[in-house]
C-alpha cells in the first residue's frame, strides 16, 4: 500500500470525524459510498466519498440521486487517477494531498486546547475569512471533547493568533483549519503551528499527518516539509 493509498483510505475517517454533534450534520451510506453532511450551506458542506478506489459510475450517480431527493447538491471526492470514469461531473477544485512524518519538535510557543470553541473560532472565522455563522457551525463546544478530533490554539502575549484541528484515523493524524490572524501572518506563527500538529500527532501515536491543501497553500506546506503524494478532485 502506498502512502498515496492510504491517505485516500484516510478520507473517510477525516469526514467521518464531524460526527452528528451539530445540527445538520450526519454520515450515511449510500450504494456503499459514504455521504457526510457538515451541516453547513456551502458547496462542500455535503460531501460523497469516492475513494480510495476506483469508484462504480452508477454507485456514484445513485448517491448524487440521494441528495438532490433531499434536495441539496454533493460534491463528490475521487483521487485524480479515478477522474476519467466519472466524466459526466465537472471539477470544482483540485486538493493536493501532502504528508508529513509525526515528530516531536521545539514548540516555539504556547499551543494548547482552547478553553472553549468561542475562543478556537476567534481565530479560525477571521483567518478564513468566514462569514458570519460558518465558524460557530463548523465547531461548537461538543466538538472539543470529542476523543478523535484535537483543536489546538496558539497564544502570543494572552492574544489567541492560531488555530488547528487534528483528526485521527487510518494511523495517521488529518491536519485542518490551520489558520493565523491576519495581522499576524507571515511572521512565521503558521509554520510553528505546523510543527506542533506534527508534536501532537506524534503524542497521540501516529506516524504521520496528511492535509488536504488548496493550490494556494501548498507552497507554503512544501516549504516546510511536507510532500505532495496524491491530488483529490472535488466533483459536482
Ligand atoms: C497559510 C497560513 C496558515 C500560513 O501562516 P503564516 O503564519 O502566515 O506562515 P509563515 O509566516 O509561517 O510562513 C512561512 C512561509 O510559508 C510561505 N507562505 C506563507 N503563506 C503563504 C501563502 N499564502 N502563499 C504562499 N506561500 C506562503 C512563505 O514562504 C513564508 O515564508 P516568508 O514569509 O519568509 O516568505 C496563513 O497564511 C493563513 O492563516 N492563511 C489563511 C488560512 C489558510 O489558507 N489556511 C490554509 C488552509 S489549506
Amino acid at each position: 500500500m502506498t502512502l498515496a493509498d492510504r491517505v485516500a483510505a484516510a478520507y473517510a475517517a477525516r469526514l467521518r470525524s464531524y460526527g452528528a454533534r451539530a445540527p445538520g450534520r450526519f454520515a450515511v451510506e449510500v450504494a456503499g459510498l459514504l455521504v457526510v453532511s457538515l451541516g453547513v450551506d456551502e458547496p462542500w458542506g455535503l460531501q460523497i466519498a469516492a475513494l480510495p478506489d476506483e469508484p462504480d459510475p452508477m454507485a456514484v450517480d445513485a448517491a448524487i440521486a440521494w441528495c438532490r431527493e433531499r434536495g441539496r447538491q454533493p460534491q463528490v471526492v475521487v483521487r485524480e487517477q479515478h477522474r476519467a470514469g466519472l466524466s459526466g461531473l465537472r471539477q470544482v477544485e483540485a486538493l493536493p494531498a501532502l504528508v508529513a512524518s509525526a515528530e516531536v519538535g521545539d514548540d516555539a510557543f504556547e499551543v494548547g486546547p482552547p478553553r472553549d470553541a468561542a475562543e478556537f473560532r476567534a481565530v479560525y472565522g477571521p483567518a478564513f475569512g468566514m462569514r458570519p455563522g460558518l465558524a460557530e457551525a463548523l465547531v461548537v463546544d461538543a466538538d472539543l471533547t470529542t476523543p478523535d478530533v484535537a483543536h489546538l490554539v496558539a497564544r502570543q502575549d494572552g492574544v489567541t493568533v492560531a488555530c488547528a484541528q487534528l483528526r485521527d484515523g487510518e494511523g495517521m493524524s488529518y491536519v485542518s483549519g490551520v489558520g493565523v490572524l491576519p495581522d499576524r501572518q507571515r511572521q512565521g506563527i503558521g509554520s510553528s503551528m505546523l510543527a506542533a500538529c506534527r508534536s501532537e500527532a506524534a503524542r497521540r501515536g501516529c506516524a504521520s499527518v496528511w492535509l488536504n491543501a488548496s493550490a494556494r497553500s501548498q507552497p507554503f506546506y512544501e516549504s516546510i516539509g511536507f510532500d505532495l503524494v496524491d491530488t483529490h478532485l472535488a466533483l459536482a
